[in-house]
């Protein structure tokens, strides 16, 4: 039999998702799970955007252009100047997902063997993509203690070697809703500067930031037009995430033509998807009050509910909506895959991500979970109720 590539064999499996199967044959049995692991928001996506698609008069779905269509650059860098960051339309390629603009990310600027400093836990698919590139992820273990902030900047210092080309992070964060300080972005940034690095944020949650705090993007610091590369998604910001519409941004110029010939290998984004993200950059203040408002109490609920669970820790979330959370068991992979097998309260149970997944560095977060609060307020308390119960008979 033809065998597939190492690289094949090296990818690993999403921690998200690995565990549906037993999620699907617990609702064929006749359960519900609640579904605490993917963050697949239940908020409703802009009125605008699902009008412009239905309204538009399109005779042929034609390819745009690799770098998105014009219209929609030019209203996106629009959008950026709001948020106080002098981006013209030419300093970024709309993506199919933000998943794309990694993926362009990683193939433009490393090379295989090349290092990436990534604080950890971070968002699993960051290990898949630098695995298709064969980059090698370096990562700065954050701890829950401290509510998974910025290690001391030595620890990403001492890290640094003559093949290490970028620094990344994810602000606010997936999977620990930590929102980075002025202070500790501009730590990062001057390390980049000093050692020439790329300083990479994924700030696909930037409008998520809760209790008043003020999201600081790494393209608002002086001193980084040549080092700045944000990688940004309409999915989470409107709601979108069936469109694929992302993009990546940098002043860099040769960063921009290099993701370009990538993006011209793929043709064009989704035509009709960049229509319904134009429209989008239309909605109203109101609606993003309304969604923050939502996630603050959800978040508030989620955490005390948790914390009344005895044994578990959990950090609180600043931003993005999900938070880290540390169980009183030796093994979350083999707890979640028992808690959609083998319980259920009245034919109900929960889906947590085993939190091992976003970590690179081996054997840590084995007791952790991730938790995603894009359920309402009382499936919330529903599903935290049953983990609580499951915790009391659990057996590692
Ligand atoms: C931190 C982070 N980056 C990127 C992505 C991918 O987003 P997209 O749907 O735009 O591909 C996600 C999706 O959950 C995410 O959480």
């Amino acid at each position: 039999m033809p065998s597939i590539s190492q690289k094949g064999l090296r990818m690993p499996e999403s921690p998200i998702r690995k565990l549906v199967p037993f999620a699907e044959r617990a609702k064929k049995e006749g359960k519900y799970v609640y579904h605490l692991n993917i963050g697949q928001p239940d908020i409703k996506t802009p009125e605008v955007a699902l009008k412009a698609v239905k309204n538009s008069k399109i005779d042929v779905l034609a390819y745009s252009s690799s770098n998105g269509s014009e219209t929609y650059r030019k209203k996106l860098s629009n959008y950026y100047k709001k948020h106080d960051i002098d981006i013209s339309s030419d300093d970024l390629i709309v993506t199919t997902g933000a998943s794309e603009g990694l993926l362009f990310l990683f193939s433009s600027i490393l090379d295989p063997g090349d290092e990436v400093i990534i604080s950890e836990p971070f968002y699993a698919n960051y290990i898949a993509f630098s695995t298709a590139t064969g980059v090698d992820v370096v990562p700065v273990v954050c701890n829950i203690d401290d509510n998974f902030a910025l290690p001391p900047i030595e620890h990403y210092e001492q890290l640094i070697t003559a093949k290490t080309k970028a620094i990344l992070i994810c602000n606010p964060g997936n999977p620990t809703g930590y929102l980075y300080t002025e202070f500790e972005i501009k730590q990062l940034a001057a390390l980049a500067i000093k050692y020439d690095l790329f300083f990479v944020a994924d700030e696909v949650y930037r409008e998520f930031v809760y209790d008043n705090q003020k999201h600081i993007s790494i393209l608002n610091l002086p001193g980084l037009k040549e080092h700045a590369i944000v990688i940004d998604s309409v999915s989470k910001r409107y709601s979108m995430c069936g469109a694929r519409i992302g993009c990546l941004v940098s002043k860099n110029k040769e960063v921009i033509q290099t993701a370009l010939k990538f993006a011209q290998a793929r043709l064009s984004p989704p035509t009709l998807a960049q229509i319904a993200s134009e429209a989008a950059l239309e909605t109203p203040q109101s609606y993003f009050d309304a969604v923050i408002e939502e996630y603050v109490d959800r978040r508030n609920t989620l955490i005390q509910e948790l914390q009344k669970i005895e044994g578990v820790k959990v950090a609180k979330p600043k931003g993005a909506f999900y938070c880290i959370a540390e169980l009183p068991i030796k093994n979350a992979d083999a707890f979640a895959q028992w808690l959609l097998e083998d319980f259920d309260i009245n034919k109900e149970t929960v889906m947590v991500a085993p939190a091992a997944g976003f970590y690179s560095t081996p054997n840590v977060g084995l007791n952790q979970v991730r938790i995603a609060y894009v359920l309402k307020k009382e499936s919330l308390i529903k599903a935290v109720n049953i983990l609580k119960e499951a915790l009391k008979i659990y057996k590692d």
